[in-house]
């Protein structure tokens, strides 16, 4: 039975000067998940690459952004040429993959031909096992995420082959964004500083109405959100 205070998500007060939609966008639990994620669990150094996946949704806009602000090299991965077009000129990753229309691997192959030092996982099943294929010596993989299997009654795949990670010296790992809770308020000021120079930009998809709440909800399993997701009522 869980208590308040283990619970997975964290309560956070929003400060007074802030509005809701920040609060739940920008300044965020998906952000706050997405800084801690790359940094603790990515753990990446600059001139890595890292690829990140949902890089056009709440959590893998930001990990991309904070990946690329350390100065690593990044490309992202979405849905549609208009999400992975945005990746580049809003987001000023280094380059997108678009997996309905390319095939994934083969563009990493040909993107990270030193291989993938970082990969920030919202997504699961096809593109991890793309990225796998892919991996530097040493790579990281945080486990944001599986969003490919949640409509399924299936239990999320893993990769096809563990002894990649043997062979490579991969690490794996999985988190979620209650553990780093504590050092919030610095991230917050870390994500703040780079909102107010530029450097980090985000995208909220707010709906209007409670009677929104299924489409929305049935939206984040197709890609039909354009950036974070919120309903008000
Ligand atoms: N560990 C934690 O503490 C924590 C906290 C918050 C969220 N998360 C995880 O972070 C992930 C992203 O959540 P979010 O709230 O930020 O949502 P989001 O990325 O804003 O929206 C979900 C996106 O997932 C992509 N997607 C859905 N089905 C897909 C599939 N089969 N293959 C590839 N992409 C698919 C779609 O993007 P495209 O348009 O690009 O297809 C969709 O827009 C989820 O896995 C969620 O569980 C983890």
């Amino acid at each position: 039975m869980l208590t308040p205070d283990t619970a997975p998500v964290p309560v956070l007060r929003v400060p007074d000067a802030m509005t809701l939609e920040d609060a739940l966008g920008i300044f965020g639990l998906n952000s706050l998940t997405a800084y801690f994620g790359m940094l603790r669990v990515g753990n990446p150094t600059p001139g890595e690459t890292v690829v990140v996946s949902g890089a056009a949704g709440s959590t893998g806009s930001v990990a991309a952004q904070v990946a690329r602000n350390i100065g690593c090299r990044v490309i992202g991965i979405a849905g549609g040429a208009a999400k992975c077009a945005r990746l580049v000129q809003e987001l000023g990753l280094d380059a997108a993959i678009d997996y309905k229309s390319e095939n994934v691997s083969a563009r990493l192959k040909a993107l990270c031909p030193d291989g993938v030092d970082v990969f920030y996982d919202n997504v699961g099943g096809d593109i991890l096992q793309a990225v796998m294929d892919n991996v530097a010596l040493h790579a990281r993989i945080a486990v944001c995420g599986q969003v490919a299997a949640y409509d399924s009654d299936q239990p999320a795949p893993g990769p096809r082959d563990m002894m990649k990670l043997v062979y490579w010296r991969v690490r794996m790992q999985g988190f979620v964004m209650a553990d780093h809770a504590h050092d919030a308020p610095s991230a917050l000021d870390q994500l703040r500083t780079w909102r107010d120079e530029g450097r980090l930009v985000y995208r909220t998809d707010l709906r209007e109405g409670f009677g929104q709440l299924p489409k929305a909800f049935l939206d984040l399993f197709t890609g039909g959100n354009d950036g974070a997701l919120l309903v008000r009522s």
